[in-house]
C-alpha cells in the first residue's frame, strides 16, 4: 500500500517563491501532513521532488514500473509545475507507468497567462485539481484513500 508524491521544478522554494500565488506553506510542511495523514491509514506516502525533468522521469520509472511489485505505487499525485505546459516526455512516463494520477497545481492556473492553461496531462489524468492551495494535496490524497483502499473518511 504505497502512494507517490511528485513535486515538479521550483517547488522546493515553496514558502518562499511568490507566497501570494503559491501560499506561506513549505513543501516540507505539505510531505509531512500527507505522510502522517496516509499513515495513519497504513498506507506508505513516497514523496519526490526535483528541478530535472529527467530525475521526475527516472523516479515516475521506477516507482511507476520498474522496480519490484512489492515497492510499486497504487497511485500518484503529481503537481509537476512549469513541466505541466512543456512536458510531452513526464506524460509519456506517467502513461508508461499505467498507474492512476491526479494532476494538483496551488494556483488556479486557468486564471492566469495563456500558456499555462495548457497541460500535456490534464486529458489523461484521473482528475485535476487547481487553485486550493496546499489543500489541493490533501483532496487527492483523501480521493486515493477513498477510491483506491476503500477508507471511510
Ligand atoms: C503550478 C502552476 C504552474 O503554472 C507553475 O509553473 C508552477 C506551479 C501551481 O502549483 O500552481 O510552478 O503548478
Amino acid at each position: 500500500r504505497k502512494l507517490l508524491l511528485v513535486n515538479g521544478v521550483n517547488l522546493n522554494l515553496l514558502g518562499k517563491r511568490e507566497p501570494e500565488i503559491y501560499g506561506h506553506t513549505t513543501l516540507a510542511d505539505i510531505e509531512a501532513q500527507l505522510s502522517a495523514c496516509a499513515a495513519e491509514h497504513g498506507i506508505e506516502l513516497i514523496c519526490i521532488q526535483s528541478n530535472h525533468e529527467g530525475k521526475l522521469i527516472d523516479d515516475i520509472q521506477h516507482y511507476g514500473l520498474l522496480a519490484p511489485a512489492t515497492e510499486q505505487v497504487d497511485a500518484i499525485i503529481i503537481n509537476p509545475a512549469a513541466f505541466t505546459h512543456t512536458s510531452v516526455a513526464l506524460r509519456d512516463a506517467l502513461l508508461a507507468t499505467q498507474k492512476p494520477f491526479i494532476e494538483v497545481h496551488l494556483s488556479n492556473v486557468h486564471t492566469r497567462e495563456p500558456f499555462r492553461h495548457l497541460s500535456y496531462l490534464s486529458d489523461v489524468a484521473v482528475g485535476v485539481i487547481c487553485g486550493l492551495g496546499h489543500l489541493g494535496y490533501q483532496m487527492a490524497l483523501n480521493y486515493w484513500l477513498v477510491n483506491t483502499y476503500n477508507i471511510n473518511l
